[in-house]
């Protein structure tokens, strides 16, 4: 264990190291996460309240009505845009690798009764040909992956819009940077976000530059035990975004600053890109 947190301190990792656990399906982590989800004032899980209904109403104008339009919603934690998406009429499935958000949203979904469809399932894996009008991706969790995930996720989307459908995705844009902190610090918890028991968390953010990545690393030290997490995005520039993505046969419609429409400045901290399986339009 101690040789684990020489080894971090030394070593900055290389490009999309992966954590020593998937953190959004861990027992302990996925309740807190949860909870943030639910929080209608918290931006860290899902975005504020006022700005998911504000994307809905977007996304819903941009694809000209929801009726009869299937969307496919990877990443749909708790279901928080499924269900405001369902109830504009969209029909929805929703597709997560955290277990207790999906079990939240089937559950939910049934006491309001809105049909939507969830699948427990890491959204790399999906095989679907031709079924849906739209397919989001929303909180910047595209630049999470890494190249090769990100082309993967890219390939099995494309197959699973009908020809005409788009994609949606966000992305943290250049001026994000500017927010971004490189701190190392080092804390004591009696318990908490990362584990139950007593820890010294050890946080290190580092910004790789001429890649344009940034990494938030968390090692988080118990009694017996020591784990790395590494959070990774990648920074865009419009160029780079539609580049990666019609290189996947997308065609670009139009980038805006967020996923509520406003129009793209290049100075927010994010970028929203809206792309179309070529084909014939579906709306
Ligand atoms: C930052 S949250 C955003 C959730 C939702 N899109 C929102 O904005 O409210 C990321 C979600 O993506 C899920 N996720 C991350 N990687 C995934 C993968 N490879 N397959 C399926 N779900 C994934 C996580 O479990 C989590 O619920």
């Amino acid at each position: 264990m101690n040789k684990k947190i020489i080894e971090f301190l030394k070593n900055q990792p290389i490009l999309y190291a992966e954590s020593d656990d998937a953190f959004w399906d861990d027992e302990h982590i996925s309740k807190h996460m949860l909870a943030a989800h639910l929080d209608p004032d918290c931006d860290s899980a899902s975005r504020k309240q006022a700005g998911i209904i504000a994307s809905v109403n977007w996304i819903s104008e941009l694809c000209g009505g929801s009726e009869k339009k299937k969307l496919l919603d990877l990443g749909c934690g708790p279901g928080i845009y499924a269900e405001l998406l369902a109830e504009k009429g969209f029909q929805v499935t929703g597709i997560d690798f955290s277990k207790r958000s999906i079990n939240y949203a089937i559950d939910s979904s049934n006491k309001k009764h809105l049909n939507i469809t969830y699948h427990y399932q890491n959204y790399l894996h999906i095989n679907y040909d031709e079924e849906f009008d739209v397919a989001i991706l929303i909180y910047c969790d595209f630049g999470v992956l890494s190249p090769e995930n990100r082309s993967i996720l890219l390939r099995k989307t494309y197959r699973a819009l009908k020809p005409g459908g788009i994609l949606i995705l966000d992305a943290f844009n250049e001026p994000y940077v500017k927010s971004f902190e490189e701190i190392q610090n080092i804390s004591y918890q009696p318990g908490g976000f990362w584990a139950a028991e007593p820890y010294a968390l050890i946080q290190r953010n580092h910004y790789y530059r001429e890649s344009r990545n940034t990494l938030e690393q968390y090692l988080v030290i118990t009694e017996n035990n020591c784990k790395c997490y590494n959070i990774w995005n990648q920074i865009y520039t419009q160029d780079m975004f539609a580049k990666e993505v019609t290189e996947a046969v997308f065609e670009t419609v139009s980038f805006f600053d967020d996923v509520q429409g406003k129009e793209y400045t290049c100075l927010a901290n994010t970028i929203c890109g809206v792309f179309r399986k070529p084909g014939i339009e579906t709306r």
